[in-house]
């Protein structure tokens, strides 16, 4: 197999010598987050706004028109979104953790419980600011390592009202686990019978389709897999920097007209003119094709064979892997005896390297921005992973404990 694309403009990496990566180092308090990205060679931090677009994106970007409202650009991207969701009422936002905001002000009271396979880190803090309360019962069981647990939620039901449940699509834990149309559909009799609304985190929604066509071995297309996901939802939001692979944006779909209405004073009052949802309208066009892109399954296959080869290149060289692979990232299980170890990997890491990998949830991941680069980047990295894996690593001490988003805030000194 190979990529669907070809290259048609590059960009220099960046070649910091190993001397000046250790300043970095200690400047950034051996924080992957707080490197400058002009300092590292190759960067899996993360897939999100990383991706690459493609000339029809560029196209559309540079023949949007701006206006104030009414924008065409605005209208393309609504009625692509309308189709693919399935959903009547559209509202563009101009980041995933924004729609979290404006929906939970709407739908959350103080004390409200909110249950999800997995709330992601803004999700979490989006919930609690208003003083609700997120609880994750994640099944990870196999091949659906990204599923809700219905028995456990079954239980917690019978003690504790839950005001809605958010499933995460794929499950960020470990890379992007994918949820089943079955659990999906398990969730909504629930919510049904408990009169709660089902709402999906989309970001990653067309891994989450693409995983499905590969378990289940069907012959439906992406678009298909996606309408059958989606029509268990009552609403949904995404952060468009995923699977749509444009560089900022999101949106909200809804079927309620009321709570559409509602929605729109809440983005006048915080983002901008409804049309615009606090995006220029070359951002909505790049997004209308990007939405178009996201389901076509030659760019998935394309995606998730480069992922499946990193995986190999790093098995060979000894370093074990978290399985199975998640849909946008590659985890690596930590070494027990090393002191932060998921910082002390990617600190190792990226000394011996150039190479960023984020730490997320704790954990040490390699996530693989969209279309950006190629198997020989990838071959080096797993080199690079390998030998810092199985050398004595930097070891490390904290000299701060944020309280909130501890992994992008924490600093180290070494030891
Ligand atoms: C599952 C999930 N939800 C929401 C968000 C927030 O989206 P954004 O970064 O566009 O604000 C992210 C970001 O990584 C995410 O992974």
């Amino acid at each position: 197999m190979y990529p669907p694309f070809r290259t048609k403009t590059t960009e220099k990496l960046p070649m910091p010598d190993r001397r000046s990566r250790m300043r970095t180092l200690r400047k950034a308090g051996f924080n992957p987050f707080q490197i400058p990205a002009d300092q590292v060679i190759i960067d899996l931090i993360s897939d999100s706004g990383t991706g690459a677009m493609s000339v029809l994106q560029w196209q559309a970007l540079i023949s949007a028109s701006e206006d104030f409202s009414g924008q065409t650009a605005y209208r393309d991207f609504v009625a692509t979104a309308r189709r693919l969701f399935s959903m009547p009422y559209i509202q563009p936002v101009h980041q995933g953790r924004v729609a979290e905001n404006l929906l939970f002000r709407l739908l959350l009271k103080p004390a409200d419980c909110v249950v999800s396979n997995t709330h992601f880190e803004t999700t979490r803090s989006n919930i609690e600011s208003i003083g609700g309360r997120a609880i994750d019962l994640p099944e990870q069981r196999r091949p659906y390592c990204g599923n809700l647990n219905v028995k456990r939620l079954t239980a917690l039901l019978r003690s504790t009202p839950v005001r809605m449940i958010v499933l995460s699509i794929t499950n960020n834990i470990r890379g992007g686990q994918p949820v089943s149309v079955e659990n999906m559909r398990r969730i909504k009799r629930i919510c049904q019978r408990h009169h709660m609304p089902l709402i999906y985190d989309a970001s990653r929604f067309s891994d989450n389709a693409y995983l499905i066509q590969e378990i289940t071995r069907t012959k439906s297309t992406i678009p298909e897999i996606c309408a059958r996901m989606f029509q268990f939802a009552d609403m949904l939001y995404l952060s468009c920097k995923k699977s749509v692979m444009v560089n900022v944006g999101g949106c909200i779909a809804l079927r309620s007209k009321v709570l559409f209405e509602k929605l729109k004073v809440a983005v006048l009052q915080q983002e901008s003119y409804p049309t615009s949802g606090g995006l220029a309208a070359r951002d909505l066009a790049a997004m209308n094709i990007g939405l178009r892109e996201a389901v076509d399954g030659s760019y998935l296959h394309a995606h998730w064979e480069l992922l499946r080869g990193l995986g190999r290149a790093l098995e060979k060289n000894n370093v074990p892997i978290i399985k199975p692979i998640g849909g946008h990232a590659i985890t690596i299980p930590l070494k027990q005896d090393v002191p932060h170890a998921a910082f002390a990997l990617a600190a190792t890491v990226y000394h011996m390297s150039g190479v960023r990998g984020g730490v997320f949830n704790g954990q040490y991941r390699l996530a693989l921005p969209r279309r950006v680069y190629s198997l020989a980047h990838l071959q080096y990295v797993a080199q690079a992973v390998g030998k810092a894996y199985n050398k004595p690593m930097i070891r490390l001490k904290a000299v701060n404990e944020p309280a909130e988003f501890h992994d992008f805030l924490v600093r180290f000194k070494k030891i």
